[in-house]
């Protein structure tokens, strides 16, 4: 099994889907440790009573955007991890260090990309007025939300809907598609390579959302 480490910042109900996920012996990822950049992020409760080993590496305990990403980068060396998953990482990663594990770290968005990178992305569904809306993962590169994808997945717009009703709405399909792209990345069936992302080895209506 991959050693996949997770990066949070906040409520971490991603995070708890990889997790209930990798409970399985036989899912291909095991979940080595949790680290977030906030010291009150609910998610870090939720991973250590599934006995995760969770850790805080804060921002503001370093003097650079440089030496927070070299500690969070020694912390993943320290847990052996092979796989690093964001899920509600809140921040920007340095170039350096997403070159680092380019390829080896993936990210879940709540929109359909390239539509609606960065934050607010349902506000802006509705905005503009989208019949569909979702989510994707992608391997994480310098460029926001701009990694090669993996897997998305959509769901309706519903007449009347708000943010927090689309929100809710995309939130779920995301639990069901992060465990499923993170299984595609852990048994290598989806590949960074040059850049792309290369698919292989599943059957497209059973493992995309
Ligand atoms: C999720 O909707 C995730 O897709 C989004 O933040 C939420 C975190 O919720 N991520 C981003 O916006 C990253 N650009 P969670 O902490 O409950 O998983």
């Amino acid at each position: 099994r991959k050693r996949t480490a997770i990066l949070i910042s906040g409520r971490g109900s991603n995070m708890t889907a990889l997790i209930a996920a990798a409970a399985d012996p036989a899912y291909p990822a095991e979940i080595v440790g949790v680290i977030s950049d906030k010291a009150d992020a609910a998610g870090l409760g939720i991973a250590a009573a599934r006995g995760v080993p969770v850790q805080v590496v804060a921002r503001g305990d370093f003097a650079s955007k440089e030496a927070h990403d070299a500690a969070i980068d020694k912390a993943l060396t320290k847990l052996g991890a092979e796989i690093v998953a964001l899920a509600g990482y809140m921040r920007l990663l340095t170039t350096p260090f997403v070159e680092k594990w380019q390829g080896r770290m993936i990210n879940i968005h709540p929109a359909l990309l390239p539509l609606f990178k960065g934050l607010d992305s349902h506000k802006r569904a509705l905005e503009a007025g989208m019949r569909v809306h979702g989510c994707t993962v992608h391997f994480v590169t310098p460029e926001m939300d701009d990694g090669p994808i993996i897997a998305q997945a959509a769901v309706p717009v519903m007449l009347g809907d708000d943010e927090a009703a689309l929100s809710a709405r995309v939130l779920k399909a995301e639990h069901r598609l992060y465990p499923m792209a993170l299984r595609l990345v852990a048994e290598g069936k989806a590949r960074m390579e040059n850049g792309r992302v290369t698919l292989s080895g599943f059957v497209d209506n059973g493992d995309n959302a």
